[in-house]
């Protein structure tokens, strides 16, 4: 018996570029003769039975529309037991074959739970702006909140030198030094600080001195949220070098906006791929996208800590200071 009629969610953190990616679920399944649910709200919405079927028209003028039309939410409730059968009977009752889930290690892993403990074919597809997804290059998302953080970075350069100050800059990734490192050497940094590597506040502080003796105005420092907050950060550093230091939050900002071409056209082809996946009878997958060419992956594999070329980045950010 094959698979008819599949179910599409997003979960956990939205990331833009996840709307063209569901965009190209729904009309590619379409276009394979699929009857296409879209569930709101994640597992939530799964367990609740928040369902409607997706037509063509139903992704129309979404594809550059950051955040995700279905909605989305980090549901407690589906790590339970309890929780996850009620998804599943919610899933039989409304005769969804199979899932496409848009997500990050969260959703991975409750795809996995489906998958292992009740049978449901599932099909990953990485979406999350921290790109911490392993057996993909990229995820969707991380590109746009890259340049959107990068753009705030450009703008506080601006005001840093003028006022000659150091600015702590606190960009989003609770485990992840992915935005960090990329918007550290994009934007010209002198410092960063990221989870994936230990750092000494002191040794920091001798160099910024060190410069400012040579004449040197002004520093910008990016810190991973996941580290330390950069109010705190700041603080330190003024106490320490006797320099006026400010922080800046990105925070959510990171999230949102139009997504960037690079994420749309990830999106699409990710999207494709995961309904050949489901039509393909592989289990327990999820799709990625390696040197440019779109993989199946396990999904077991793509919830391992992914590693981060941290120290050729970090170096090069050294040197360049
Ligand atoms: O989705 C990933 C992410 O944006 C992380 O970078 C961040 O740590 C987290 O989500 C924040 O989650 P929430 O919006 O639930 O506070």
């Amino acid at each position: 018996m094959g698979i008819k009629r599949i179910g599409v969610l997003t979960s956990g953190g939205d990331a833009p570029g996840m709307n063209a990616a569901i965009r190209s679920v729904v009309r590619y399944a379409i276009y394979n003769k699929l009857e296409v649910i879209g569930i709101f709200r994640g597992f939530t919405g799964l367990i609740n039975e928040e369902l409607k079927e997706l037509n063509h028209r139903s992704v129309s003028n979404i594809i550059n529309r950051g955040g995700t039309v279905l909605k989305t939410a980090r549901c407690e409730e589906f790590k339970t037991e309890a929780g996850q059968m009620k998804a599943v009977e919610s899933l039989r009752k409304n005769k969804i074959d199979a899932l496409v889930l848009i997500g990050g290690n969260g959703t991975y892993r409750g795809a996995l739970a489906l998958e292992k403990k009740w049978d449901i074919p599932c099909a990953g597809i990485p979406g999350t702006i921290d790109n911490d997804i392993s057996e993909t290059d990229f995820t969707i998302g991380a590109d746009t909140a890259v340049n959107t953080a990068l753009d705030a970075i450009d703008k506080i350069r601006d005001t840093a030198t003028s006022m000659e100050r150091i600015f702590v800059v606190e960009v989003m990734g609770r485990d992840s030094g992915y935005i960090t490192l990329q918007v550290a050497l994009a934007g010209g940094a002198e410092d960063i600080l990221i989870p994936e590597r230990r750092f000494n506040l002191e040794e920091m502080c001798h160099h910024i001195v060190e410069g400012n003796l040579r004449g040197k105005i002004s520093w910008i420092i990016i810190v991973a949220e996941g580290v330390a907050g950069g109010e705190d950060i700041a603080r330190q550093i003024s106490e320490m070098t006797s320099l006026e230091s400010r922080a800046v939050v990105l925070g959510h900002i990171q999230r949102g906006g139009i997504p960037t071409a690079k994420d749309r056209i990830l999106a699409t082809r990710l999207g494709q791929a995961a309904v050949d996946l489901l039509l393909g009878n592989w289990r327990r997958k999820a799709v990625g996208l390696v040197s440019d060419q779109i993989k199946v992956v396990d999904l077991e594999e793509a919830i391992k800590p992914k590693e981060l070329a941290v120290d050729n980045f970090y170096r090069l950010i050294r040197i360049l200071t």
